[in-house]
């Protein structure tokens, strides 16, 4: 049975799923946009235990513990710094997904929620993070037996209408809660 890919906006610090992943960076040691949302979100205690898991390398996932967020656990993730896609930007944010489905599967866990990883501060261009984002939930669907609800969560409005036409686009069935 594949996952269902759920199309939502919301600020992924209230769901309640398994998993939220957080588009942090190398130091894992919090910062602005949705990794401060997280951190405010779930406490001082997210900070301790993620001081002591030495970062996180572009591409790669870490899991902790949710704390007083509503979802159980936290999947730190670090997505490319946007150049202008000539240094390997889409390698590494589909290896960011990957890993972080990785991480899931292998606790597992039957549901996640991804930010719109590099789509903020490390200005990947929405539409671009979109595309990789919708394909990596795909492939992930079909391959994580555990897996039952995948939530592609967007903060606005806008970017919710762009993870819907790219998902028009590449054929990709979904659900959205409008
Ligand atoms: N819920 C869901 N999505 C959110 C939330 C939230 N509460 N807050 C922000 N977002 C969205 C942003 O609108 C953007 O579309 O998450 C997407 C990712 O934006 P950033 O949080 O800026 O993440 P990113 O672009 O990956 O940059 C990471 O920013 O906060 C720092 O420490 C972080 O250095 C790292 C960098």
């Amino acid at each position: 049975m594949s996952a269902i890919i759920h199309i939502i906006q919301a600020d992924i610090t209230t769901l309640a799923v398994d998993a939220i992943v957080n588009a942090a960076n190398n130091t894992l040691l919090g910062g602005g946009g949705v990794d401060g949302a997280i951190h405010r979100a779930a406490g001082a205690e997210l900070l301790q235990e993620c001081a002591g898991l030495a970062g996180c390398e572009t591409g790669d996932a870490k899991i902790t513990g949710g704390y007083r967020l509503p979802a159980v656990h936290v999947i730190h993730t670090v997505g490319p710094v946007w150049h202008g896609g000539g240094q390997g930007e889409s390698e590494l944010l589909e290896s960011a997904y990957h890993r972080c489905f990785e991480v899931a599967d292998e606790r597992g866990l039957k549901s996640i929620a991804f930010p719109a990883i590099s789509a903020g501060v490390y200005g990947y261009p929405m539409r671009e993070a979109a595309e990789i984002a919708l394909s990596s939930a795909r492939a992930a669907a079909s391959r994580y037996s555990e897996l039952e609800n995948i939530h592609l969560v967007q903060f606005s409005a806008a970017a919710q209408q762009v993870y819907l036409e790219t998902a028009e686009r590449l054929e990709i069935p979904f659900v959205s809660t409008l």
